[in-house]
Parts: structure tokens; C-alpha cells; sequence
């Protein structure tokens, strides 16, 4: 049964607040949940969803940075001869955890594998922000349950943002007790020690913390590829904007050091990267954490002197976007001018509610700041439509604003309600057939603006950084600009690493052809 003491941290933990647990031996000691019995009672008489108000209170709990990080030799060759697989859902900050996971294994011995029935240890990254993506998750546990029965031996585990949601854990402890492991966003670097346990134990292994996060610096990544990487720059989120579950599954921004991300980009570019994209969820509010005077801006003014032909960062929150960072990204070079800077809605008073602490007004000026300073810089954008008592005037004034800013593509969603955010707590009153008529006729105005800007590139030439074969078709090289418009055109197979001209021959609504004209000895 669980102690007085360890109810208590759960319920610290389930409400957001800074944990008392410092060190991991005795989170792992107190975490490790006695049994799945108990910690399904615990859930079902006691759960809370996360509530906006608690997990306000962060804030109390140091960040720690750790630099010391080693994989036990005891767990050094425990893969040898297996193979593992990373299923990953989500956004980029998920590929690049499993980027980290993979490392991990590997450096335990383990090879990869992306067939199912060849692997030993599978693992569901997973992604929590709309409840398809969720479903997602389910329907796949539903599939390798047949897998699990098949192969006693495999284990089975589940990562990422849903495994932060207390609903999530209760779920899969009930209906899905065949899952070896459960841990969260935070605790990724434990990996080795729940392999360790789950190999050997019988029940199922559960480990999600609810601290405000750390820092763990040198964690071996085993990246997919070798001419683009990603970069963490930050982590989590402290926007709390009323619809978003971010905030409550990646604990609380903090910014990892300049000099650790100057030197992870310089040994990027030593070892012949060609592209890094910096990565955070709330990308612009690097360093607001820090106890002396630094941010994005500055940090792109270093990451400008090193030798690496492009730097991209996302995503950036349009109420974070200061000046200096507009001043650093128009000195050109390395810094590209594409700007992905999520509007969600184009009404001032839906923005309101969202709690995204700008009006359209404010947004509009910004991008009047960026196109004054940077006068070709390609937005893109982020949008939800059928957030609750959206009206069709408001609607119509995302679309006003679309048009207005002329964004170059968008991520567009329909509005999903989140457990346990502030928003799940306002009726979800936009029928369904509204919702995505509404997402239809933006998705259509979308499209239209991008094949238009598609258009202008035609008889162009441009710069394009050589990824590899296209995905239908061996002939074709495929491959991105500065602005990433996907370009497929006929060259040879050297080009591949390299950025090369390319001439357009022609475009299509989301992508360019083109003939290779020259590989381009300098980069811009
Ligand atoms: N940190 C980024 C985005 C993170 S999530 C930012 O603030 O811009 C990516 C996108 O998912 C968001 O921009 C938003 O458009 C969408 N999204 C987030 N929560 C959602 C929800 N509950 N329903 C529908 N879309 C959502
Ligand atoms: Fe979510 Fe982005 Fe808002 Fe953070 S800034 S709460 S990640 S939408
Ligand atoms: Fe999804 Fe988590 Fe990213 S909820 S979008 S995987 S931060």
C-alpha cells in the first residue's frame, strides 16, 4: 500500500506542485508504485486533473543542470543481440526525444529495427495535444496487444506527453495491463534503469515525474541523419494558453546555457551538418529564465559566427518576439528568414479567451515589424478553429487575417477540448459539421494563398539543400529551401548533403520541380 508520505507527494505531484523529491534514488524509491492495484485505487478515489491555478505555483523548485550523465556498466550490454523499435507521435520535440531514446539504447547494446515482429522492446512516444492523437496511441497498444501474446519475451512501453496525464496512466493500468513500462517527458534519461526493471520484474513498471524538470546535459542522441539535426534550446512551457495541455506535460520553461547550445551547434557543424533547427515550445522565451539579461536574439547573434549554412528555430510565441531578435535574424547569412509564428485566431476576442495575451492588432504590428526589417520573410502559421462560442464573424476574421498577413501555409486544427485544461471547463458547443466546414474553407484559402506563392518561384532559381531521393520516385533528388518549399528536381546523387541551384520548372500547390543547374560551390 502506498505510505502517508508517498500519498502525499502524489498528491503534490498530481496538482502540479514543486515535488520535494531531489534526488533520483529516492524518486525512484518512492515512485516506483508498490502495485498496479493500488495505484488504480489511489487514481480512482483521488484523481484531480491538473489544475491551471496549482501548476501556476511553479516556479519555487531550482532547475538543476547535470552534467555527469553515464549509462551504469552493469546496463552497458544488455541489448546485445536485441533490436529495439520508437514508434513517435507528435511534434519535433518528440523526434528529437526519440532521437535521445535511441542513443540510449544503443548505447546498451540494442540495434533498431522497424518491424515490429523483429524487435525485443517497443516503445509509443507519445503526443497528447488533440484527442486523435491520443486515439492514435490506443488504437496501436490495441494492435501490438496480439504482438505481446505472440511473444511473452517483447516489452512494451509508453512515453511522452500522455504519459504525464494521470488519466492516461489510470487507463492503460486498467485496460491495457500488458504494457511492461510507463514513464513521462521528464525522466527520459532513466530509460536504462526501467529497462532494467521491467526486464526483471512482474508488475508493470510506472515511472512518471511530476517535478518542474531539470536540465540533463551529454545524453547520447543517435539522430536520424546526418545533414539536418535539432537542437534543444529550451523546455516546456509556461504560456498556459487555455486550450493547450503543453504546459502540464512538459513542466515548466528552462533554458538550457548558451555555451552548451553553441557547443552542440559548433559540433554539429564539425561533423558536416548542414541545417540545425533550434528547438523549444516556446522558443522566443529562451533565457527569460535566467538570472542575467539574454534571449533568442543573442543567442542567434553567437550561432551566426559558426560555420553552418542554416539555422532555423520554432516555435516562436508572437507575444516573445522582440526587437532584437528581429535585428539579429535580418543581418541575413546563416539566419533564415522563415518565420513559423502561430496566430490560433484571427478575433482578438477569441485570443482572449485562448489566453494567448495578444490581440490581432498587436500580431499585425509584429508582422509589420518583421517585413519592415526583413522585407521577403515567409511566415507560416498555426491555427485552431471551433475554440468554444467561436462565431462565424470571428471565423471569418481568422480568415481576414490569413489573407492579410498572407501566410505561405499553416498547420490549421479543430478545437479539442484537454482534460484538466481551463478550456475543457467551457462547452465544446461548435457542432462538428460547423467545425470542419469552417476548417475546410480555411484549409481552401490556405492552399489557394501557398500555390500562389508556389507561382512566383517559376523559371527562379534557389538554393536547395539536398535531403535525398524523393519519396516516389528514386530518380528524383528532393530537398529544401531557405523558405522550405520542398523542391524535387532531376541531379545527380552526389548533390545529397550538399545545397545545390536549381532551377524551377514547376509548381504544384505544396511543392516545386526544378533541373539542378549548378551545385553551388558558396552558400549564401
Ligand atoms: N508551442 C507552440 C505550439 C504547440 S502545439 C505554440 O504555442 O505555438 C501545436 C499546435 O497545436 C498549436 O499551435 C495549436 O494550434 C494546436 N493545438 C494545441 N492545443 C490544441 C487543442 N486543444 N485543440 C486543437 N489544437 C490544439
Ligand atoms: Fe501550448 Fe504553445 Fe500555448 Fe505553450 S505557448 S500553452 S505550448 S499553445
Ligand atoms: Fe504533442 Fe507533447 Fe509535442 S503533447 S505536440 S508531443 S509537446
Amino acid at each position: 500500500m502506498m505510505n502517508e508520505q508517498q500519498r502525499q507527494e502524489a498528491s503534490r505531484i498530481r496538482q502540479g506542485e514543486p515535488s520535494d523529491i531531489k534526488s533520483e534514488t529516492d524518486n525512484l524509491e518512492r515512485l516506483k508504485q508498490t502495485s498496479s492495484d493500488d495505484f488504480v485505487k489511489y487514481f480512482e478515489t483521488t484523481y484531480e486533473p491538473p489544475s491551471l491555478k496549482s501548476a501556476k505555483k511553479r516556479g519555487k523548485e531550482d532547475v538543476e543542470i547535470h552534467y555527469d550523465y553515464t549509462i551504469p556498466e552493469e546496463m552497458q550490454n544488455v541489448g546485445d543481440g536485441q533490436k529495439y523499435m520508437i514508434r513517435t507521435y507528435g511534434c519535433q520535440m518528440n523526434e528529437h526525444d526519440t532521437e535521445v531514446m535511441a542513443g540510449l539504447f544503443e548505447e546498451m547494446g540494442y540495434t533498431s529495427t522497424s518491424d515490429t515482429k523483429e524487435a525485443d522492446i517497443i516503445l509509443l512516444n507519445t503526443c497528447a495535444i488533440r484527442e486523435n492523437a491520443e486515439n492514435k496511441v490506443f488504437g496501436e497498444l490495441g494492435h501490438l496487444k496480439s504482438l505481446k501474446r505472440e511473444n511473452p519475451d517483447l516489452i512494451l512501453g509508453v512515453c511522452g506527453c500522455m504519459s504525464q496525464e494521470e488519466s492516461v496512466v489510470n487507463r492503460i493500468l486498467k485496460k491495457h495491463p500488458f504494457v511492461d513500462m510507463i514513464f513521462g517527458t521528464h525522466n527520459i534519461h532513466r530509460l536504462p534503469h526501467l529497462v532494467k526493471e521491467a526486464m526483471f520484474g512482474k508488475e508493470m513498471v510506472v515511472e512518471v515525474w511530476s517535478k518542474e524538470g531539470d536540465i540533463i546535459e551529454n545524453l547520447p542522441r543517435s539522430r536520424k541523419g546526418n545533414i539536418k539535426a535539432w537542437v534543444n534550446i529550451m523546455y516546456g512551457c509556461d504560456k498556459f494558453c487555455t486550450y493547450c495541455i503543453v504546459p502540464y506535460t512538459r513542466g515548466k520553461e528552462r533554458s538550457r546555457l548558451p555555451e552548451d547550445v553553441i557547443q552542440e551547434v559548433r559540433h554539429l557543424a564539425a561533423q558536416g551538418y548542414k541545417e540545425v533547427t533550434l528547438l523549444g515550445q516556446n522558443v522566443n522565451a529562451y533565457g527569460k529564465d535566467f538570472d542575467f539579461d539574454y534571449g533568442l536574439g543573442d543567442l542567434m547573434d553567437e550561432l551566426r559566427k559558426i560555420d553552418i549554412p542554416r539555422v532555423r528555430f520554432t516555435t516562436s510565441h508572437p507575444r516573445d518576439f522582440d526587437d532584437r531578435l528581429i535585428e539579429v535574424l535580418a543581418k541575413g547569412g546563416n539566419m533564415l528568414d522563415h518565420i513559423h509564428l502561430p496566430v490560433q485566431s484571427g478575433s482578438s476576442a477569441v485570443l482572449k479567451i485562448m489566453a494567448r495575451k495578444y490581440t490581432r492588432e498587436r500580431y499585425l504590428e509584429l508582422v509589420d515589424k518583421i517585413r519592415t526589417a526583413m522585407p521577403n520573410a515567409t511566415l507560416t502559421t498555426d491555427i485552431i478553429v471551433g475554440f468554444p462560442n467561436e462565431t462565424e464573424e470571428q471565423f471569418e476574421e481568422t480568415l481576414s487575417l490569413v489573407e492579410e498577413v498572407g501566410f505561405e501555409s499553416a498547420y490549421t486544427f479543430i478545437y479539442s477540448p484537454r482534460e484538466g485544461t481551463p478550456a475543457a471547463k467551457m462547452q465544446d458547443n461548435i457542432p462538428m459539421d460547423v467545425k470542419k466546414e469552417r476548417l475546410h474553407r480555411l484549409n481552401d484559402l490556405i492552399n489557394k494563398q501557398s500555390a500562389e506563392t508556389m507561382e512566383k518561384y517559376q523559371g527562379e532559381v534557389v538554393n536547395v539543400l539536398v535531403e535525398g531521393e524523393s519519396k516516389n520516385n528514386s530518380e528524383v533528388l528532393a530537398g529544401y529551401t531557405e523558405r522550405n518549399k520542398l523542391v524535387n528536381f532531376r541531379g545527380s546523387k552526389s548533390a545529397i548533403g550538399q545545397i545545390v541551384k536549381v532551377k524551377i520548372t514547376n509548381t504544384k500547390t505544396w511543392t516545386l520541380d526544378g533541373e539542378m543547374v549548378e551545385e553551388a560551390a558558396e552558400v549564401k
